[in-house]
C-alpha cells in the first residue's frame, strides 16, 4: 500500500544508502523526470548533489528560469548553469534537415554536458572528493520498454535526446525505477516543486528546434517563444491543460504567405497549432478545441508576433501524422 509520503521516505532512505558521503551529480531538462530525480536525491543528501542545467537555448519562454529561479528555490540544490545558447545556434546554422538538427543537438548536449563535468569534478578533486554517481530519472514504464529486446530500445532512442548515455565512469541512481508518471508529479509535488514543473506537458529534447521547419536562428526562436507562449497562456485561461496532451506551435519558416494589416500588404509565416489528445503518444488524435478558444490564439498572435499574418489548425491523427512536425 504506497502512499506519496512512503514512497518519498523509502526512496530516501534507499538514496542515502546507496551513496553514503560520496559526490553525486544531475542532469536537469527542464522536465518533469530529471526535477523530481533530482529533487529526492537532494531530500536525501543536500549539498553532495550538483545538479547540471545546459541550457541550449531552445526551452520555451519562462523555461529556463523555471530551473534556475524555482527549482533551485524550491529544493535548495547547487545548481550548475552552462549557457551554451550560441554554442547551439552555431552549431545549428544552415540546417533544415529534422534528423541532422537531432543529432547535432543531441551531440553539442553531451558534450556541453560533459565539458560541466569537467569543471565540477576538477572542483570536487581540489576538496579531495570524487564524483562516483549520476542521476538519472528513469521511470518504470522505460524500464519496461527498455528491456523489450534491442527493437524496442532503438524507437526509443530518438526519445532520449536531451538525456545522456550511459556513462560508465558513473554508478547510476535511478529513484524513480518504480514509479509511473503520476507518482512522479505526486512526489514531486511533496517535495515543494512548483506546480508549472511538475506539471508540465511532455516536451521533446530538442525542443524548439525541431518545431521550426527551416532553418533554425535566434530570431525564429525569438518568435517561435512568443507565438507558443501565447498559446499555451490561453490554453491554461479555458482550464483545459488536462485535456490536451500536448500542444506544439510549429513556425514554417520557409512559408511565407500574403496578408493584409491596416493599409498595408504583409508577407509572412504561418504558425501551426498542434493540440492533441493521446494516452501515450504513441497514436493520438487532434484535440477539438473550442472554436472562440482557437480565435482568442488567433487573434493574439497575428496581433502581438511580429512576422506572423496566418495561424492554422492541424486536423491530422497519428497516424499518419506525427505529434511533432519534423
Ligand atoms: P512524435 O512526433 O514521434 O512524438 O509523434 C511522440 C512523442 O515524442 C516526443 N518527441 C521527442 N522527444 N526527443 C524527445 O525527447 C525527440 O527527438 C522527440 N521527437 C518527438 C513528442 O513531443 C511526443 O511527446
Amino acid at each position: 500500500n504506497w502512499t506519496t509520503g512512503n514512497i518519498l521516505d523509502e526512496q530516501v532512505d534507499r538514496i542515502r544508502e546507496q551513496i553514503g558521503d560520496a559526490q553525486v551529480i544531475c542532469g536537469l531538462s527542464g522536465g518533469v523526470d530529471s526535477a523530481v530525480a533530482a529533487a529526492l536525491v537532494q531530500r536525501a543528501v543536500g549539498d553532495q548533489l550538483t545538479c547540471v542545467f545546459v541550457n541550449h537555448g531552445l526551452l520555451r519562454e519562462g523555461e529556463a528560469e523555471q530551473v534556475e529561479l524555482d527549482f533551485v528555490a524550491s529544493t535548495g540544490a547547487k545548481l550548475y548553469v552552462a549557457n551554451e545558447q550560441d554554442r547551439f545556434l552555431n552549431a545549428l546554422s544552415g540546417v533544415s534537415d529534422p534528423e541532422t538538427k537531432r543529432k547535432i543537438i543531441g551531440r553539442e548536449f553531451i558534450r556541453a554536458f560533459e565539458e560541466a563535468e569537467r569543471a565540477i569534478m576538477a572542483e570536487a578533486a581540489s576538496e579531495g572528493e570524487e564524483i562516483k554517481f549520476l542521476v538519472q530519472g528513469t521511470l518504470y514504464p522505460d524500464v519496461v520498454e527498455s528491456g523489450g529486446g534491442e527493437g524496442a530500445a532503438n524507437i526509443k532512442s530518438h526519445h532520449n535526446v536531451g538525456g545522456l548515455p550511459e556513462d560508465l565512469r558513473f554508478e547510476l541512481v535511478e529513484p524513480l525505477r518504480a514509479l509511473f508518471k503520476d507518482e512522479v508529479r505526486a512526489v514531486g509535488a511533496q517535495l515543494g516543486l512548483p506546480a508549472e514543473i511538475v506539471g508540465r506537458q511532455p516536451f521533446p529534447g530538442p525542443g524548439l528546434g525541431i518545431r521550426i521547419v527551416g532553418e533554425i536562428t535566434g530570431e525564429r526562436l525569438e518568435l517561435l517563444r512568443k507565438a507558443d507562449a501565447i498559446a499555451r497562456a490561453e490554453l491554461t485561461a479555458a482550464g483545459l491543460d488536462n485535456e490536451v496532451w500536448q500542444m506544439p506551435v510549429v513556425l514554417l519558416a520557409d512559408v511565407r504567405s500574403v496578408g493584409v494589416m491596416g493599409d498595408g500588404r504583409t508577407y509572412g509565416h504561418p504558425i501551426v497549432l498542434r493540440p492533441v489528445s493521446s494516452e501515450d503518444a504513441m497514436t493520438a488524435d487532434w484535440s477539438r478545441l473550442p472554436y472562440d478558444l482557437l480565435a482568442r490564439i488567433s487573434n493574439r498572435i497575428t496581433n502581438e508576433v511580429d512576422g506572423v499574418n496566418r495561424v492554422v489548425l492541424d486536423v491530422t491523427s497519428k497516424p499518419p501524422g506525427t505529434i511533432e512536425w519534423e
